[in-house]
Formats: C-alpha cells, structure tokens, sequence
C-alpha cells in the first residue's frame, strides 16, 4: 500500500517535493500545508502545475497532517532548526514521520543538541523516524564522502571542494550568498545569519563520522566573492568589483587535528563548476563530477527517495548516515 503523504511548504523545492513524489508509486499525496495567501485555498495541481490527486492546500497544519496518520510529511519550510521544531513536533505528534531539507537539522547534535534530545525522545515516544536531508547538506558533501569511505583504508582526512555557479540557480540563492551587496551588507549579513550557506559545518561533522574519523570541533569561515567583470544576476546587475557569492569554508578538528576541509563557492559566473572529494588514505580516493552535482532537482529526489527509507526506519531522529547507500 502506498505511503500516505503531507507536504509542508510549497515553496521552490516543496515544489519539487510534490513533483517528485507524483512519480514515486509508493507515495500518495493525501495532503498539502502553506502559509503563503496566493497558495492557501487553492488546488495542489495548480500550484505544482502538474495533475496531481484532488489535494486543496490549507494552512490549519493540524487538519492536514491528520489526513496523513500513519504517513509521512515532507517538509520543506526553513533552513534553522529552532524556528521549525514545533513544525517537526505537530508532525510527530500528529503520527507522522518526517524527512525534512532543515539544513540544521542534518546532523542537529551539532549546534541544537538540546532539541536534538527533545525530537529523538518524541519520536521515539511515537515510534516514529525523522531525517534531515537534501543534496547538500545530505549527499554532495557528506553522505557520498562516506559512501565513497567504503573502499578506503584507514582515512586521515576528508577535503570536498563544491563550486556552484549560481546564475543556474533560483534567485533566491544568489541573494543569499550575497549577490548585488557591498561589503558593509554582506558582513552584517554574515553577523545576522541572513547571508551564508546554512549546513555547511554540519557536512563537515557529517563527513568525518562517516568515514570514521572522530570530531570534536568545527568552524567555519565566510568571505565574499567579487566579480571580474560584469555580471547578470536574476533581474539584477552586479558590476565588475561587486559582490556575486561567497566562499565558506567549514573545518573539522579532532584533538587539534583537522580531519575534515569543506570547500564551498557559490557565486554568479564561478569558474568550473564541480565537485570534487578526496579521501586521504591508504588507499584513498579522489572524484571529480565535472558541473557538479545539480541542486534543487537533486533536493527534492534525495527527500522523495528517503521517504521509504525513513517510514521503515527504526525510531528516532536519524541522519542521512543512517540510511542505506542507493534510493
Ligand atoms: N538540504 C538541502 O540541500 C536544501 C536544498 C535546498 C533548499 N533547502 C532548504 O529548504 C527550505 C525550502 O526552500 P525554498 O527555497 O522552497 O524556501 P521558500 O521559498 O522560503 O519556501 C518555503 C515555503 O514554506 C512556507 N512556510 C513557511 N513556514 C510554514 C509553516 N509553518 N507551515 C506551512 N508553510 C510554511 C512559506 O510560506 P510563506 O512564504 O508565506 O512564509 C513558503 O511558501 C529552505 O529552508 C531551504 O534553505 C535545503
């Protein structure tokens, strides 16, 4: 029988979500929930612009999720983990599972353990699982670094390198990776946590754990990207010497030691797009995907996939380590 879904958040990649799951026949979209006035009320297949079954969006979460009992939420409304966790918790509650894009809620034992213990003890309650995932964090620089472990030795230290040409992107990317500010924005921009990938340090203790390598520490760097020459944003210019994305750099250490190096640009004309892993070890490996992974397509597959996953799952908050390599 098909698992019952409700989707949370129609946003770009709830978008996505829905399209996504309608090609999985082990998924039925039973229900859908939206803040948004120009989406509430009106059909799911509108708003997705694909036939969908007859699913109205609503907004009262608690009304939709029941009509998913038993199911599954995927949900996809925002990147910081204590802004959400209520959402999280009605879903639990309500008798749901749910996989989320939460880029905090990745590896949330890194900055919110708190509310790592609260979510896992609920769902444990409730004999539930939840994840957080997505292409990244969720598989460019984390899970497919450990996967890729699986035929190394002992490894010393993980460095992934993600360059993502931003003009590829939706717009609301390029804005917040600081496209068209000056400096003063982007630095308090930084300071407010407005501008910046969000899960960037969770990759990094994600990583390390998944090749087995211990971690104790992790930081993270943020800097601008300027521009050499024009360049075209989505509905906007940004001219030679401006601001087009940023480079973060998340660092992993166990005693003092680095053990894991994330490397991530996202600016508008970056030069050769890719991704690139390398395991230091004995043997180690290095993988290069020319153009890099996709981005928001690939998002919505990876929550769309683990859905499945994570209904059979044993209870508790899991992360994406947790789940078998493959779909
Ligand atoms: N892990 C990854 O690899 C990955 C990749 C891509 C995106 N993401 C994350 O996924 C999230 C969704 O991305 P997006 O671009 O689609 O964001 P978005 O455009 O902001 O869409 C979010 C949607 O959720 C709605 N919403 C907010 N709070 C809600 C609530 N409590 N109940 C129901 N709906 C609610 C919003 O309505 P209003 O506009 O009315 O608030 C909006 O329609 C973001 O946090 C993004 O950073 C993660």
């Amino acid at each position: 029988m098909a698992i019952k879904v409700a989707l949370m958040g129609l946003g770009a990649i709830g978008r996505g979500i829905a399209r996504c799951a309608l090609q999985k026949h082990d998924l039925e979209i039973v229900a859908a929930i939206d803040l948004d006035p120009h989406r509430v009320g009106r059909k799911l297949s509108d708003v997705v612009d694909a036939p969908t079954p007859e699913v109205v969006i609503g907004s009262d979460a608690g009304a939709e999720m029941r009509k998913a009992q038993g199911g599954i939420l995927l949900h996809a409304t925002g990147s910081r983990l204590d802004r959400i966790e209520g959402e999280l918790a009605q879903a639990l509650t309500a008798g749901l599972c749910v996989v989320s894009t939460c880029e905090e809620l990745s590896y949330p034992w890194l900055r919110h353990p708190e509310i790592a213990e609260r979510l896992d003890r609920l769902a444990q309650k409730r004999k539930l699982a939840l994840l957080g995932t997505g292409v990244n964090p969720g598989f460019v620089m984390d899970r497919l670094p450990a996967t890729l472990g699986a035929v190394c030795g002992h490894v010393g230290r993980v460095r992934v390198t993600r360059v993502v040409d931003s003009r590829s992107r939706r717009k609301q990317l390029q804005l917040k990776t600081g496209a068209g500010l000056n400096e003063e924005e982007f630095d308090r921009g930084v300071d407010e946590g407005t501008i910046g990938h969000v899960g960037l340090m969770e990759s990094a203790a994600l990583a390390s754990l998944g090749v087995g390598l211990e971690v104790d520490e992790v930081d993270e760097s943020i800097d601008p990207v300027e521009a050499e020459e024009d360049m075209q944003g989505d509905g906007f210019t940004v001219p030679k010497g401006g601001i087009v994305g940023l480079k973060q750099v998340a660092r992993a250490f166990h005693d003092g030691k680095e053990v894991a190096v994330l490397d991530l640009t996202i600016a508008l004309g970056a030069p050769q797009p890719r991704d690139e892993i390398e395991l230091e070890g004995d043997p180690g490996i290095r993988v290069l995907i020319p153009g890099g992974t996709q981005g928001d397509k690939a998002t919505a597959w990876t929550v769309v996939h683990a859905a499945p996953l994570v209904q059979g799952s044993e209870p508790g908050l899991i992360s994406v380590l947790d789940l078998p390599a493959g779909r």
